[in-house]
């Protein structure tokens, strides 16, 4: 279904475009933007314009030129939703009216409404905060809108204003169920799963929405830091304690007084130091290294690994007790490959944020094969892996859309048994290719056969038949 009408609108139209002004008949206007139906010699996707209407008032807007049809553009609208609501919003809107019925479910309308009582869908787009939602909508954003809604059937878990958690398969709402279950309690939590996975976001979430939540979140990698000064970075200690103790130093377990402590790769905690930890596990206490009083403090522990923990006991190097200490509860955070489809749903999410970010408007989503072909990875980074990928695609990518080969996969990771049929279809992505090469020396060329066939590389007869293939525009003959 479409998000937003999109209306005839044929007025003659001015275009701006490398300096030069244009007449252009546009043939369709929407929220986002105009389709045009002839060609403009040398206009390429991704070029700057401004488009001049003649709606109630004139208008211009900036656009950004986001497919060649031939004949024919179609510009996409580059402006502030307020500056839409004010102009084609508003036309938009009237003309809906005008017609007394709504454009997608064609329910006959008495008056003037802000949504189709029978379908649901906005009709008022005079509104920037309407136009906004829409576009959101239609970017994709809408999950982050949900997210900061809290409608957690949705598949998001709301943490705090900037931190997300995505994820709407059944495992996924079965780790926000026990987040939300754990964070109401003050037991320590193990949190189970391969790198990457969200482990430290999950014992951020159950942090975030526990009664600790304004006390600090401390976190602890016990791999990271070197055996004989874990102890000291735990506990703390005191002046003279060893070589180079000038003055006392806290600890993180009292850094953490009040709040949470995250004891990232448990797994790498010294057998000798699990001792100390389970005796603070049961009463809170401890004390400082080279120090004899006792401190108490009220510290929540969660801790995460992704070791198998009842092998690291059976191999003598992990404490039982401590294990069912710290495992009494305890959230298994599934591999992205076993998360189904949240796979598309948190790239598209990444792909908006940094859109977003990077200022990229003209990026609208994913190829069929993008999707599938991240649908089969088995993503051993996970979700880590998956921001990465997206990034680099997002940042590298000059195209509106984000297809396989900007996606750096590595290829021999994956899962055949997941690939759909036709994905890795040699001669389909080669017409794809040759179509898009054709397309983009067609306008360059203007549509002169010789120079098309001086920049492809290819006879002139080999040019007639490719157009003809691909049936792309107008073939301007030489005259000599
Ligand atoms: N469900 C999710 N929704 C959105 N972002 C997520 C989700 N899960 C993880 N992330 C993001 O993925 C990245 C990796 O997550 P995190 O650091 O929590 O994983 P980890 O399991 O602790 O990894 P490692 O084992 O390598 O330490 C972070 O940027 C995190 O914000
Ligand atoms: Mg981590």
């Amino acid at each position: 279904m479409r998000i937003a009408p999109r209306i005839s609108y044929t007025k003659p139209s001015m275009l701006e475009a490398k300096g030069k002004i244009y007449k252009c008949i546009p043939e369709d206007l929407s929220l986002f933007g105009i389709k045009f139906t002839e060609n403009i010699d040398n206009l390429n996707i991704g070029d700057d314009v401004i488009v001049y209407l003649e709606l109630k008032d004139e208008v211009s807007l900036n656009g950004i030129v986001s497919r060649i049809i031939n004949p024919g553009f179609v510009v996409l609208f580059n402006e502030d939703p307020e500056v839409i609501a004010n102009t084609v919003g508003k036309y938009l809107t009237e003309k809906i009216f005008e017609s007394k019925t709504c454009p997608y479910c064609g329910q006959h309308l008495e008056q003037k409404v802000e949504i189709c009582s029978k379908c649901g869908m906005y009709l008022d787009f005079s509104k920037k905060e309407v136009v906004k939602i829409t576009k959101d909508l239609k970017l994709g954003n809408f999950i982050s809108k949900l997210v900061h809604e809290k409608k957690v059937d949705y598949g998001a878990l709301c943490i705090e204003e900037n931190i997300e958690m995505i994820g709407s398969s059944p495992k996924m709402k079965q780790v926000f169920s026990l987040i939300r279950k754990y964070a109401q309690t003050d037991y320590p939590v193990l949190i189970l799963g391969e790198t990457g996975t969200g482990k430290e976001l999950t014992a951020r979430a159950i942090h975030e929405r526990s009664r600790r939540k304004d006390k600090p979140f401390v976190v602890v990698n016990c791999a990271a830091i070197p055996e004989d000064l874990l102890e000291a970075e735990l506990f703390g200690y005191e002046k003279g304690a060893f070589t180079g103790a000038t003055h006392r130093k806290i600890g993180r377990v009292e850094t953490a007084n009040g709040g949470t402590l995250f004891l990232d790769e448990i797994g790498d905690l010294p057998y000798n130091l699990q001792a100390k930890l389970l005796r603070f596990l049961q009463d809170g206490t401890f004390e400082r290294l080279g120090g004899n009083t006792t401190h108490k403090v009220d510290v929540r522990i969660i801790a995460a690994t992704n070791v198998d923990l009842q092998k690291a006991i059976e191999e003598g190097k992990f404490r039982k007790d401590l294990y069912y200490r710290l495992a009494s509860l305890s959230i298994e955070l599934p591999p992205l490959r076993e998360r189904g489809n949240d796979v598309i749903v948190l790239a598209k999410y990444f792909l908006s944020k940094f859109c977003k970010e990077l200022g990229k408007t003209n990026v609208i989503g994913f190829s069929e094969e993008a999707l599938e072909l991240m649908k089969s990875y088995t993503w051993p980074g996970n979700i880590r892996e998956l921001i990465n990928v997206i990034r680099k695609a997002c940042v590298l990518s000059d195209k509106n859309i984000i297809d396989v080969n900007d996606l750096d996969i590595r290829f021999e990771n994956i899962n055949l048994s997941n690939v759909e049929e036709g994905i890795l279809n040699l001669h389909k992505h080669i017409e794809n290719l040759e179509k898009e090469l054709v397309q983009k020396a067609f306008i360059l060329a203007g549509g002169n056969i010789t120079k098309m066939a001086s920049l492809l590389s290819v006879s002139r007869p080999k040019v007639y038949k490719l157009i003809e293939k691909y049936n792309i525009g107008r073939i301007k003959e030489n005259i000599n």
